[in-house]
């Protein structure tokens, strides 16, 4: 499976250790984040991955300092359901209730290894279809 791959500046260190972790575990990455500390404008990428995410029906993760601000910025695209987590439990039901296709973390908030603990539930955790026709509205909005 195809996973797109977004961060600022703040996300560097974490988003290498999670796209280590993917490529190991057999998951195709697509990097569209930067690659190193120099500032930049989390909006632009959080934007980017959408975009990519809705149109690939693809799972994405993006990484800012708290993960509120790429969020915030990927949930401006249609289609796009971004959840920040910063632990097991809000992760399981974002995919279960929500079916969020994008995972937020906060690189300054939580360490690498649990967000590498994250990506692994959000990306092994089904949808509960009976949650489907709230989810549509999320769509239609
Ligand atoms: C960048 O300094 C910081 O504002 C950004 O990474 C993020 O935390 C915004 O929500």
């Amino acid at each position: 499976m195809k996973i797109y791959i977004g961060n600022d500046h703040a996300g560097v260190d974490m988003k290498n250790h999670i796209v280590k972790y993917l490529k190991s575990n057999g998951y195709e990455v697509i990097n569209i984040g930067t690659d190193n500390e120099d500032s930049v404008d989390y909006p632009d990428f959080g934007k980017e991955v959408a975009k990519k995410v809705v149109e690939n029906k693809s799972f994405g993760i993006v990484i800012c300092g708290t993960g509120i601000g790429i969020s915030i910025a990927a949930n401006k695209v249609k289609g796009a359901r971004a959840a920040l987590c910063y632990e097991d439990q809000t992760t399981i039901l974002a995919r279960q209730h929500n079916n969020a296709n994008i995972l937020a973390l906060g690189a300054r908030m939580i360490a690498n290894e649990k967000a590498v603990r994250l990506v692994d539930i959000f990306l092994n955790t089904k949808f509960e279809e009976r949650h489907k026709n709230r989810v549509e509205k999320l769509n239609n909005q």
